[in-house]
């Protein structure tokens, strides 16, 4: 009998109203009755013979976690991370992610861009795949690692979760596979994940239009247009010149002084030849903050968020890209007006504030739709700018 049967005993049991289950070894149909019209495609089941199955159903747990979404918890999990399945109110698919710890944040994502809906499943097969299926069984997302040597799954205690061997080493880790956040430690690899790419809005599933890329020479960020057929560089992040091939970009916090602690986040730039690599402070905390992250946030801006330890503080947000702090000493802050589209398409920005629409007659007070100016006529605001 393998674990999988075991889990869907137990989730029949808590759901207290089974009629009338049937198991055999190769074939597992429940029966259910006056749950919820989801429940239907749940009335005969099979999965494939599994070292671990969790199926999304049942009650979420107390707490909302970011962007007050809800959440199942799937069982994977370390001393500060959780696998879970998540979703926003009045929507009613789902994410599977980990959570960073209380109150969560979401560092991870498997199936960005297809969500899944109640009844889907995340199961570790017998031949070592890990995969997520829909409630119609369609299959989503996998680590692709059938027949590689997988005994198990673990989450470390740095938010890292590892298919892993026989010899502990490790076939997949979510590490290789970031979504838009680096945790300390996790960085994009030249041949592996080579980009950050935003949630489209703090309700969505999906992904947005920002991306931190690190390309073949340099680190940037980019924001894909409706307005224009390829992605716009809107800031340059590394501070090297180099001439050989990128090979990594990490993200690092270190803690020094234990009884007084300062953390210190970095991020690093590493190309082939070491030489032209970076190495930039992003901010200094003088608290624990070993569980924070670096995130391309929705709304285009990169941050480190912080968690005080041990104590479990609210999360705050210690460095934002475009508030004018500075990269590193020898460079200017980045400001609110090196956004893209800031003041919409055309809009002129001064010191953070949107202050002008240019136009025949000179730069007209500052709206929502400027337009670029026209040759013998004009259009737009026809308020003088003061
Ligand atoms: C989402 O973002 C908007 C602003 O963009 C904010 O007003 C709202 O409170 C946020 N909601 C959540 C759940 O974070
Ligand atoms: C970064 O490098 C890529 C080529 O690797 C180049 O196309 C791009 O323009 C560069 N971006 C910036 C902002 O320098
Ligand atoms: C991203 O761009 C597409 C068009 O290029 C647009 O339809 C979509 O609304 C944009 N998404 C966000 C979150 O702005």
């Amino acid at each position: 009998m393998s674990a999988f049967i075991y889990s869907l005993v137990l989730l029949s049991l808590s759901l207290c109203i089974l009629i009338s289950p049937s198991i055999s070894d190769d074939h597992f149909d429940q029966v259910f009755s006056d749950y919820s019209p989801s429940m239907a495609p749940m009335l005969s089941r099979s999965f494939p013979p599994s070292k671990f199955l969790y199926v999304n159903l049942g009650d979420h747990d107390d707490y909302s976690a970011e962007y007050d979404s809800y959440y199942r918890v799937v069982g994977i999990h370390s001393s500060r991370y959780q696998l879970c399945f998540y979703k926003f109110p009045e929507n009613p698919v789902y994410t599977l992610g980990i959570a960073s710890d209380f109150p969560s944040k979401w560092v991870w994502a498997a199936n960005t861009n297809d969500p899944v809906s109640n009844g889907a499943a995340i199961y570790l097969g017998e031949d070592g795949n890990l995969v997520l299926v829909d409630v119609d069984d369609r299959v989503v997302w996998q680590t692709n690692t059938a027949n590689k040597g997988v005994v198990g799954l673990k989450m470390l205690e740095d938010g890292n979760m590892v298919l892993y061997d026989a010899n502990d080493k490790f076939i997949w880790q979510s590490f290789d596979y970031p979504s838009d956040t680096l945790l300390p430690g996790q960085s994009l690899k030249a041949g592996l994940t080579t980009k950050l790419v935003s949630r489209a809005s703090n309700t969505s599933h999906f992904e947005g239009n920002y991306t931190l890329e690190m390309s073949p020479k340099n680190v940037s960020l980019y924001y894909k247009s409706p307005n224009s057929p390829i992605p716009l560089p809107y800031y340059r992040i590394d501070q090297s010149f180099a001439s050989t091939p990128s090979k990594e970009f990490r993200y690092d916090v270190l803690v020094k002084d234990f009884d007084n602690p300062i953390t210190s986040h970095t991020i690093q730039y590493t190309t082939t030849d070491s030489i032209s690599s970076s190495n930039q402070e992003l901010v200094k905390t003088s608290y624990d903050s070993r569980s924070s992250f670096l995130r391309l946030d929705y709304d285009g801006r990169l941050r480190v968020h912080t968690s005080p330890t041990p104590e479990n503080g609210d999360w705050s947000e210690e460095f934002t890209l475009f508030k004018g702090e500075p990269l590193s000493r020898n460079q200017l802050g980045a400001t609110e007006c090196q956004m893209p589209e800031k003041c919409g398409n055309f809009g002129i920005c001064y010191k953070g504030e949107c202050v002008a629409c240019p136009s025949p007659r000179g730069l007209m007070r500052w709206s929502d739709d400027c337009v670029p100016p026209t040759v013998g006529g004009y259009s737009g605001d026809d308020t003088d700018a003061k």
